[in-house]
């Protein structure tokens, strides 16, 4: 699993960091960044919390085929 934040979608609410603190970081542009690739198996389900929790949807999950 590869997850993506869109930084013309974020608006820095930080929910995603708050759901999946190891996966998420806030960095110095204000926006949420994605830390790990390829997502732990543990860190799985919050990533997919933290896609269906952002507000302006800014999160993308990608499933290898
Ligand atoms: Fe940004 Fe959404 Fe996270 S607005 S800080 S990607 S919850």
């Amino acid at each position: 699993m590869k997850a993506t934040v869109d930084e013309g979608l974020c608006i820095g609410c930080e929910l995603c960091v708050d759901i999946c603190p190891r996966v998420f970081e806030m960095q110095d542009d204000g926006f949420s960044h994605v830390m790990v690739e390829p997502i732990p198996s543990e860190q799985q389900d919050c990533v997919i919390e933290a896609e269906d929790s952002c507000p302006v949807t800014a999160i993308s999950v990608e499933e290898p085929p």
